[in-house]
């Protein structure tokens, strides 16, 4: 079996390295000739745990291979993988598709016997219709089939993810199609991973509905903290004690400053507007949009609250600007609006982030980067923790309070205990749990 990917970006990248893994022969596809280069020379272009080892292994093993000619490639394929972005639409929130059209014209130029065309890129409802009829419009002799096959990795664990999938869904009644895909998803199928085979359009409007139904829990679970810091519960109980209902279920309900990232955000927009567009609104969604946007800004005023009011002239410590740990990205990250918010009060921001800052120091302006944690937290008049990397799980207090000018830490990943900190000597504030009045130094 042979396999052509275009696009090399997070999912592209991500399946091809997998595929291959799978055994199969697998071709990455990409215009960039500089992200080709890298990717020959074995450096990756994105930073994803495991991903620069499997992709090492099987290019040396002769399975995996880069190229910028996507003739050859898709000529050779039994199937190829659409996995090009579908970024959201300046102005509108649609998603843009203008990438995806553009791979279906060229790869139907480039068929070559019967040929499985995948959309592995988040696409709404409609678009593999619209592929199939560019491919057939360009090329009316070309035999081939397009399938809807959403990808539903998470960044940081997408291997795991691709390895050991809840589920595979593959869209399109060609039984001809489904043959290949059984093929290609084999390993998985000897795991008993469930494989659900539906029509396409359903199979586009899955993707959606599960990266929006997430963003929905969470935004929930967000909700339950503010209520819980008004009326003094603690929102980690409240998500143990939903969550362990077997119908609710405990994942994704941990309360932060808001989703972000290259899929939530996008995604729940797109979906939003592909609704409307038919005529058949999505209110809940439409407003865990408005909630998750004003939420990320709240964020800086919650800093700014726990800073005595006024945050002008003072310097503050963020820790961890990606939109989540073990990745880089920093697409959507709530640490882009929570500092703009902090900067725009008065604040200088020192921050510090184990994989994010070449990232973040193209969008985020006047910030001073540190070498390390420690480093961010001096002279600091407050410290708080945006993203919750290993690295700041386990700081070392009295170290901190002893760089920091004065004691107060805004956890915003509830990643410390109240009483912990407050024994410790933090003024503490964190996400729908209630403050602990510090310890008085005196009496210690
Ligand atoms: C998501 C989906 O999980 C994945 O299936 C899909 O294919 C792509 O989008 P990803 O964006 O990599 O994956 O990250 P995810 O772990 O889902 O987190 C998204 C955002 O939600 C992050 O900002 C994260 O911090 C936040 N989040 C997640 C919470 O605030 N609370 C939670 O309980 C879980």
């Amino acid at each position: 079996m042979r396999v052509a990917i275009i696009g090399t970006g997070y999912v592209g990248l991500v399946s091809g390295a997998c595929f291959s893994e799978f055994g199969v022969e697998v071709i990455c596809v990409d215009k960039d000739t500089d992200k080709i280069s890298m990717l020959e020379a074995g450096r990756m272009p994105i930073y994803e745990p495991g991903l620069e080892e499997l992709v090492e292994k099987n290019a040396h093993a002769g399975r995996l291979s880069f190229t910028t000619e996507l003739v050859d490639a898709v000529g050779q394929a039994d199937a190829v993988f659409i996995a090009v972005g579908t970024p959201s639409r300046r102005g509108d929130g649609h998603a843009d598709l203008s990438y995806v059209y553009a791979a279906a014209e060229e790869i139907a130029g480039a068929i070559d016997g019967y040929t499985v065309v995948v959309t592995k890129s988040t696409v709404p409802v409609g678009t593999g219709r619209e592929v199939e009829r560019i491919i057939a419009e360009a090329n009316p002799d070309a035999e081939f089939d397009v399938v809807s096959n959403p990808e539903f990795l998470r960044e940081g664990s997408a291997i795991e993810d691709f390895m050991r999938p809840d589920r595979v869904v593959i869209g399109t009644k060609s039984e001809r199609a489904q043959e290949v895909m059984r093929g290609l998803y084999r390993p998985l199928y000897l795991l008993e991973t469930p494989i659900v085979f539906t029509s396409r359009q359903t199979s586009e409007l899955i993707k959606y509905a599960a990266n929006t139904f997430l963003a929905t829990k969470i935004t929930f679970i967000n909700e339950i903290a503010d209520l819980c810091e008004i009326v003094e519960a603690d929102v980690h109980d409240v998500a143990r004690g939903i969550g362990l209902d077997g119908r609710i279920g405990g994942k994704f309900l941990h309360a932060g400053p808001g989703y972000g990232g290259s899929c939530f955000p996008k995604d729940t927009l797109a979906l939003v507007r592909t609704a409307e567009e038919v005529g058949s609104p999505l209110r809940i969604v439409e407003t865990v949009v408005e909630i998750n946007d004003k939420r990320k800004q709240r964020m800086a005023e919650k800093v700014i609250a726990s800073c005595g009011g006024d945050v002008n002239g003072k310097t503050i410590t963020v820790l961890g600007v990606t939109f989540k740990p073990n990745t880089d990205d920093m697409r959507d990250s709530p640490s882009l609006d929570i500092v703009a918010g902090l900067q725009a009060a008065g604040a200088t921001i020192r921050a510090f982030d184990p994989e994010g800052m070449d990232e973040a120091r193209e969008i985020m302006d006047d910030v001073i980067w540190c070498e390390d944690e420690y480093e961010a937290m001096t002279d600091a008049d407050a410290v708080t923790i945006i993203t919750e990397w290993n690295e700041f799980r386990a700081l070392d207090l009295e170290r901190a309070k002893s760089l920091l000018r004065a004691p107060v830490m805004i956890d915003l990943r509830n990643i410390y205990d109240p009483e912990e900190m407050a024994a410790a000597g933090f003024s503490y504030a964190c996400i729908g749990r209630a403050p602990v009045a510090p310890a008085d130094p005196s009496t210690k």
